[in-house]
């Protein structure tokens, strides 16, 4: 599947290379018994295939789009309103990378004049892959084939599912609210929760304590499905630092559980 990448491709075709780069990487290690993993000043782990992906994607993105900001969660970089900046999670889902839980991705947002408008998921254990476009729809492939991607027509909460990914970092209450309006929780966790909302699996997804770059590839793929990702108080997700997302019709009714 590996695509060359050419300084001329178009945005997506660039980021879907970015992502066939970033898959080769991560599942070279996914496993590895000899995998090496520190923990960051936050506590949190990191790995040698977080890193070289990071690497191996700025390297790539340094010859492709010379020009263009990036911001990554291992190698930094400051958020920018203006212009084209690449955004980029290299393992989202680092933890279950970690003890050999396949929900993990990489995960490559485009962000223009602060606003999304390209963005690619890739999660190679679980042999899927997510895609949109500003204004071209939102796609994904798995083992059952590719299609279009349409958020649910649920309208009432108490038919809704939820999917989050942890009770951590929840005021008090809110969770509770949220969980005890809707007909089934579970937490499949990190990207795939949101996701699970683009495909239609899901009707909300929401998590009290997010980074950009855990966002940023998710926008696009989630409002050209018909979506709405906000913060958990109706902020704009890209500076928010929570996200809330629905199918839309559910979105207010989230957010006054939730108190905003
Ligand atoms: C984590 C995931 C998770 C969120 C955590 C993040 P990481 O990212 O995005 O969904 O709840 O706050 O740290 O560390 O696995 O890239
Ligand atoms: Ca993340
Ligand atoms: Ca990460």
């Amino acid at each position: 599947m590996q695509q060359p990448i050419t300084p001329d491709a178009d945005d997506l075709t660039l980021a879907l290379a970015l992502a066939d780069a970033a898959d080769a990487i991560a599942l070279q290690r996914y496993r590895a018994v000899d995998l090496v993993v520190e923990t960051k000043p936050d506590l949190t782990p990191v790995t040698e295939a977080d890193r070289a992906i990071e690497e191996a994607l700025r390297a790539l993105l340094a010859q492709a789009r010379p020009d263009d900001q990036v911001l990554g969660e291992e190698y930094g970089g400051a958020r920018e309103r203006r212009g084209r900046q690449w955004v980029i999670d290299p393992i989202d889902g680092t933890k279950n990378y970690v003890r050999g839980v396949p929900v993990w991705a990489t995960l490559i947002g485009l962000v223009v004049d602060d606003h999304a408008t390209v963005g690619v998921v890739s999660a190679p254990a679980l042999g899927r892959r997510w895609w949109a476009a500003r204004g071209r729809g939102a796609h994904g492939r798995g083992p059952e084939g590719e299609r279009v991607l349409r958020v649910s027509a649920v309208s009432a909460m108490a038919d809704a599912s939820l999917s989050i990914s942890d009770h951590v970092g929840w005021p008090p209450d809110r969770l509770a609210a949220l969980t005890g309006a809707v007909w089934r929780s579970r937490a499949y966790g990190d990207f795939w929760s949101h996701l699970l909302v683009a495909e239609g699996a899901v009707d909300v997804a929401a998590e009290p304590e997010l980074n950009l770059w855990d966002v940023a590839g998710l926008v696009t793929i989630i409002e050209e499905a018909g979506g709405r990702i906000t913060g958990v108080d109706g902020s704009p997700v890209l500076g928010a630092g929570s996200g809330l997302t629905t199918n839309g019709r559910l979105h207010d009714a989230a957010l006054a559980l939730l108190g905003a």
